[in-house]
This record gives structure tokens, sequence and C-alpha cells, in this order.
């Protein structure tokens, strides 16, 4: 029988989380919620926003601050049951393939900092959010959680998926030498209504829906559209992310994602399906596109997960977040 969800783990567990007012941040915060724990959440809101949260206001404690100051990491740790890490810069190829430094600069420092608090403050239970950007570009697909450390991560997002790489063996070592329950986690290309958007920075999925619904015509697509990605809403994502951290503590990643991968190609043709729109698409081989194909190996998630199956559908996440296209650019 699968085990239910959430258990009682989270009871009156005090759990702080990190990045709370980002796009997967906050639904995972209104997701805890529901548990029973005692939240406090730290954001600077670089990218993060309030309003996020708007439906749980008042149901947590909220600080404002920047992780890389690892005084105040030392601070939001103490009295901690469990750290759940989503702070970070996380943006599309545009911007990640051309700021690797930035990427991965910023992204090693909170992770370091919050990890090494946590472990001077003696928190038990850790969260790391990797990122299925730590693969390299030649990975088998569907992918296995393999040992990444053979070879560069994707080329496009190399600075980020490096960072990632850190944050994955220091947690490693951590659980080793001291003990620490720590779980990791590799999201696959997670997408939803709440997302910020940010022009350039943007991720795929956010970026196609915008353009689209902008009428641009011809619309101009990077790369072939032959090249893959899977996608799975914010919502489930950070349910199984919820589950890794609850059972799987071991510091052994654990891919965020399934296999239904899709082209870029079927995905114009879905938007422009569910929102009526008729551009003539252009796919312009002059860019990057990335990896061929991503999509996971998700044997010991739906393990992990004892069978988790995921609520919302792709078509339905497609017609969210053209719903997420008029709130947001209001037309
Ligand atoms: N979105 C994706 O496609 C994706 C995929 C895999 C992994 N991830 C990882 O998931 C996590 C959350 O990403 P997201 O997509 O929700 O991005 P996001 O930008 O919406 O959320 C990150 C949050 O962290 C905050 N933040 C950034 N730097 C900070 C700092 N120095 N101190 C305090 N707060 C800071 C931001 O204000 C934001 O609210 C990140 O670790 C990211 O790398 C995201």
């Amino acid at each position: 029988m699968a085990e239910v969800f959430p258990g009682d783990f989270w009871k009156n567990k005090k759990v702080l989380v990190t990045g709370g007012c980002g796009f997967l941040g906050s639904y995972l915060t209104e997701e805890l919620l529901t548990t029973g724990a005692a939240v406090t959440v730290v954001d600077n809101l670089e990218t993060g926003r309030m309003e996020n949260l708007s439906s749980v206001s008042g149901k947590f404690r909220f600080v404002k601050g920047d992780l890389r100051d690892g005084g105040l990491c030392g601070e939001l740790a103490e009295g901690m049951d469990v750290v759940l890490n989503l702070a970070g810069r996380a943006y599309g190829l545009e911007y990640s393939m051309s700021h690797h430094g930035d990427m991965l600069c910023h992204n090693t420092l909170v992770q370091l900092n919050m990890l090494e608090a946590a472990r001077q403050k003696e928190v038990k239970r850790f969260l790391v959010v990797s990122s299925s950007c730590v693969y390299p570009d030649d990975a088998v697909i569907p992918t296995l959680e393999l040992d990444v450390l053979t070879g560069l991560p994707e080329k496009v997002n190399e600075g980020y998926g490096w960072a990632k790489r850190v944050g994955e063996l220091q947690a490693r070592y951590y659980r080793k030498e001291y003990g620490m329950e720590i779980a990791i986690c590799r999201p696959f290309n997670p997408y939803g209504g709440r997302y910020h958007w940010s022009g350039e920075k943007s991720h795929v999925m956010p970026t196609l829906v915008k353009r689209i619904l902008d009428g641009e015509d011809p619309l101009v697509v990077w790369g072939s559209g032959n090249q893959r990605r899977t996608f799975l809403h914010a919502r489930d994502t950070v349910r199984l992310m919820l589950m890794v951290a609850e059972r799987h503590p071991s510091a052994e990643p654990v891919n965020i994602g399934y296999d239904d991968d899709i082209s870029i190609k079927d995905l114009v043709s879905l938007i422009c399906e569910v929102s009526g729109k008729k551009p003539k698409v252009l796919f312009d081989t002059s860019k990057p596109e990335g990896r061929f194909r991503k999509c996971a190996d998700a044997t010991l998630l739906k393990r992990v997960s004892a069978g988790y199956q995921p609520e919302i559908g792709l078509r339905d996440g497609v017609r969210e977040m053209e719903e997420w296209y008029h709130r947001s650019f209001g037309k």
C-alpha cells in the first residue's frame, strides 16, 4: 500500500525554508504548512515575491536576508529541526550560458554557507536542491542518478551545474564526516503559474508561452525544435521534494522528473492549440538548443514516493501558464 503523504514526520518540526518566496519555494511552503510544521521563510526577494505566499500569510515567520552572509545563516539555523535550502539563482539558458561566474559564485556561496551553518547548529535534517543540469551532455537517456563527477556538467549551464555539483559533494562529505541526515534532489524543468518573468533570464516554457500569446508571427524558436524535455508542474515537484527530504536523507541524489519528454516543436504546437494562436513557426538552428534530450529515469523516485502519480498533466499545466500570462502581462 502506498505510504500516506504527508505523514507525521513534519508535525511540529521547526523548518527553515530558504528561498521560500520564490517559484518552487512558495509552492513548497504552502504544502509544508498543511503538515503541521512550524515554518520560517528566509528570502532576499531578489526574484521572490511576498505575494507568492499570500494564500498562507500570517501562518509562517518571515526573515528578509541574504544567505551569502554566513553569520545570518547561523542565526537562522539555530533551533531548527530541518533546513530546506531552495535559495539561489536559477535562470533560463540565455542568461545562464553567458554568466557562468555569477551562477557558480552565488549558488555555491549560499549552499556552502547554509549547510555549514546547519552543521554548526546541529540541525538534523537538510535538503540540498540540486538540478538536472549536473548531468553531462552525453548522459544516457533517460538519465539515471549517475555519479556526475566524470566530465563537465551540461555545457550551456556549466557554472550553475558546477555549483550544484559542489552542493552535492558537500552533502556527501557532511553525511559521512558528521552523520547529518541530508537529502539531495535533482529537479527536471519544473513549471507553473507562479513563475516570475525575468526577460532574457526566463525558462523555456514561460518564454514560449509569452512569445506565442504576445502574438509573435513568425515565431522564431532557438534550435531545431527537435530537442526534447520533460516538464513537471511545480506543485507535483515540491511534493516529491518533500517526500525525498522525509524518506531518503542518505545524501544519494534523487531525480525529480519522469521519462515523458516532449519535443520543443510539439510543445509549441500544444501551446498554440490551447491558446488558439496560429503563428508561422521558424526554427533558428544557428542558436544553441542545449542538450538534445533531457528526461529522467524515475526508478528511484517512484520507489521513494511509493508510486506517487503527478496530479497536473501538461495540457492543464499549459492552460495554467496561459492564465499566468494574462495575469502577468494584463492582456
Ligand atoms: N526552476 C527550475 O527550472 C529549477 C530546476 C532545477 C533546480 N532548481 C533549483 O530550485 C531552487 C529554487 O529555484 P526557483 O526556480 O524556485 O527559483 P526562484 O528564483 O523563483 O527562487 C529562488 C529564491 O531564492 C531567493 N534568493 C536568491 N538568492 C538569495 C540569497 N543570496 N539569499 C536569500 N535568498 C535568495 C530569490 O529571491 C528567490 O525567491 C534553486 O535552488 C534552483 O537552483 C530550479
